[in-house]
């Protein structure tokens, strides 16, 4: 799925998400841009509906990575979720081993992806929201 989507809601975004979401595997590493507030949580959210792990989610969260087990088709996946607003150096992120994870047989979702631009070439998907209007959001996908 790629393309510009209009979302009216968290709901509707949270569809959008599901929907991105069922052509994800293993490897992918998802780059999610946006600012403050955009909906970005809301559309990982939408994710983990897809794999069976949005039970797991703890809102809100602080830390730089939380890992659910999820599963599609039957087979379990990882569903990695990062953080790096609060994240200060890549330094940090490098001695973490976040290249390593992203390249992993993950499924890896990057909130502030784009933080730390060395990293782009490890992301398979981009996904950026832009905040349209109350309420409104541009999804866009490629
Ligand atoms: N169309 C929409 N899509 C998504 N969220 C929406 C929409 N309209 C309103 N909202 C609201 O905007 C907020 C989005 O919050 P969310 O935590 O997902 O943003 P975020 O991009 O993750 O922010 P942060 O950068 O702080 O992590 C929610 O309160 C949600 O209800
Ligand atoms: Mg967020």
């Amino acid at each position: 799925m790629r393309g510009e989507f209009l979302s009216n809601s968290a709901d509707q975004t949270r569809e959008y998400a599901r929907r991105f979401a069922v052509g994800l595997k293993p490897g992918d590493a998802v780059c999610l841009t946006g600012p403050l507030g955009a909906g970005k949580t809301e559309f990982m959210r939408g994710i983990s509906e897809v794999f069976g792990c949005d039970e797991q989610l703890s809102s809100p969260t602080f830390s730089l990575l939380n890992i659910y087990d999820g599963s599609m088709g039957g087979q379990p996946v990882e569903l990695h979720h990062f953080d790096l607003y609060r994240l200060e150096s890549e330094k940090e992120l490098e001695s973490a081993g976040f290249e390593e994870y992203l390249s992993g047989p993950f499924v890896s979702v990057v909130e502030w992806g784009d933080k730390f631009p060395s990293f782009d070439r490890r992301y398979t998907r981009r996904v950026t929201l832009d905040i349209a209007g109350e309420g409104l959001r541009k999804i866009t996908i490629r």
